[in-house]
């Protein structure tokens, strides 16, 4: 099956979707981005995401670049040229084409939007669930904008590029207080030895993910005792379980940081039984 992506109000063949060389995108990295899950051809929390890119656009003063009822259809519908039963979806907003200037262009130029889908195996990431990731630490080295999803990335990028040469899956970033702040690509979790469930407050170091705010909500359900606090990576070597979330991972047990095994190097309960309750907590919008 041939794949299709949205490119600024058409639907072309995947192949030969392009953006123009002077999109700001491509040229400052101007431009937010959300990723949603889609199980058994439904979006996973889209909602939440749309909030979040609205937020992100907010920030950076760009405006949506169709109404948000027009790209939740958009969404739906490349997910659905795209045959996509389980899967990601992607958008990309950028402030759109201008001549190089680093100067917002005049308020005449249009935002680009871009939508792809993809198909990626369940059984691939739940056989990987079953064994657990392994962690590289990394210095923390991004602005202190995390909170908006950009997709400037580099940094993240050559953290994950050198997790993936030092045997890791992701990369832990440790700030200069020896605090993990986050993941390149996933919000950072651990069980501490007595049984209690941390992860860092979202108010700044970190991106608000959407996975850690249904977990949260999992958590309070399902009566799970619970930090929100920073914890350190001194902690987390020392701790019985630890574990990752995102779209793209959605819960996914840690169970080597750096060279250190975590608890009994298996994942742990707490982290399997928030893997399997996951989309007990979602919202599931048919495509
Ligand atoms: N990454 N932290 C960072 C730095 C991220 O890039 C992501 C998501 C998350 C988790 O957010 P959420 O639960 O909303 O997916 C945390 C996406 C999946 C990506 O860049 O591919």
């Amino acid at each position: 099956m041939s794949r299709v992506a949205y490119v600024n109000g058409q639907y072309v063949p995947h192949k030969d979707a392009a953006v123009h060389i002077e999109d700001r995108g491509y040229q400052f990295a101007d431009g937010v981005y959300e990723v949603c899950e889609v199980l058994n051809r439904q979006i996973v929390d889209m909602p939440r995401h749309l909030e979040r890119l609205g937020r992100s656009l907010s920030e950076l003063r760009i405006e949506w670049p169709l109404a948000r009822k027009a790209v939740e259809y958009v969404l739906k519908e490349t997910i659905r040229r795209n045959k996509v039963t389980n899967g990601l979806v992607y958008i990309q907003v950028t402030r759109g084409v201008a001549r190089r200037d680093h100067f917002f262009p005049s308020a005449d130029v249009a935002p680009s939007i871009v939508v792809t889908a993809r198909n990626t195996s369940r059984a691939a990431a739940d056989l990987q669930a079953e064994k657990g990731i392994a962690v590289v630490t990394y210095p923390e080295n991004r602005w202190p904008r995390v909170d908006i999803k950009t997709v400037a990335l580099l940094p993240n990028v050559l953290a994950k590029q050198n997790a993936k040469e030092n045997g890791g899956k992701e990369a832990w970033y440790v700030d200069t207080d020896g605090n993990i702040t986050e993941g390149g690509s996933t919000n950072a979790w651990i069980v501490t030895r007595d049984g209690v469930l941390v992860t860092r407050p979202a108010e700044s170091g970190i991106l608000r993910g959407i996975t850690r705010a249904v977990v949260l909500d999992l958590v309070e359900r399902e009566g799970i005792k619970f930090e929100e606090r920073a914890f350190s990576l001194e902690e987390a070597l020392e701790a019985r379980e630890a574990f990752v979330t995102a779209a793209s991972t959605l819960v996914m047990p840690v169970v080597k940081i750096d060279t250190a095994i975590i608890g009994n190097g298996h994942p742990g309960s707490i982290a399997t039984s928030l893997r399997q309750l996951f989309h007990t907590a979602t919202d599931l919008q048919v495509v």
